[in-house]
């Protein structure tokens, strides 16, 4: 059974409820742990200057969230295998995303993180209404045996406010999708490595 035929069909409708019900969901365990395990072995044994300070979208999109940051990215490609499994993972999601609600979701593009001791990203939004080709952000965690000292929530903002939605621990395996024009969010400072994946599916609009 290759690694997409192992996804229910519940977890689609879950997630497509979700984004329309709430506009965002928290999964555990989204992928089988062994994936994990190896993106996480992965990712914490990239060469260093394999990583280039974030610099924020592509093409139309690169404008859109100068919020400050400090983290250190680097692009998923199909050329190491981890990596393209990832992707052929989510580019299944978006096509079964696509049958529920219709998104017309062309691509899917995402990037490793890798936040140090102390790096943060302030209160950003991924997309603005209508200017951007990110439609739905996704956020997978690669961090074993993280506990609440050490730090690196991720906070979710009501839309349009300054409300809390919710706080989410990057654990290991957790995986955390939202609408990229709805909701302002922002990276805290934790006290240890701090890794994960974030992904955005996005439509084919012109700039
Ligand atoms: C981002 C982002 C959240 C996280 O890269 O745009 O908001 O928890 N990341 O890593
Ligand atoms: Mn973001």
């Amino acid at each position: 059974m290759n690694i997409t035929e192992s996804i229910t069909q519940t977890v689609y409708d879950q997630i497509a409820n979700a984004l329309v019900e709430d506009g965002y969901i928290i999964l555990e365990n989204f992928l089988p742990s062994k994936l994990t395990q190896q993106l996480y072995q992965h990712v914490s044994t990239l060469p260093k200057q394999q990583f280039k300070p974030a610099a924020i979208g592509r093409n139309n999109d690169r404008q859109l969230n100068q919020g400050i940051r400090s983290d250190q990215t680097r692009w998923l490609s199909e050329e190491t295998p981890c990596e393209q499994t990832y992707l052929t993972v989510m580019d299944e999601y978006r096509r079964q995303l696509n049958q529920n609600l219709f998104l017309g979701l062309h691509d899917y593009e995402a990037h490793f993180a890798h936040y140090s001791a102390g790096s943060y990203y302030q209160r950003h939004t991924d997309a603005f209404k209508g200017k951007s080709n990110r439609v739905v952000t996704t956020v997978f965690y690669l961090n074993p045996e993280w506990t609440q000292n050490d730090g690196g929530e991720l906070i979710i903002y009501q839309a349009d406010s300054e409300d809390v939605l919710c706080r989410i621990s990057p654990q290991f395996g957790t995986m955390v999708i939202f609408l990229s024009e709805r909701f302002p969010h922002e990276v805290l400072a934790a006290t240890r490595d701090r890794y994960s994946i974030a992904g955005w599916f996005r439509i084919d609009r012109q700039p």
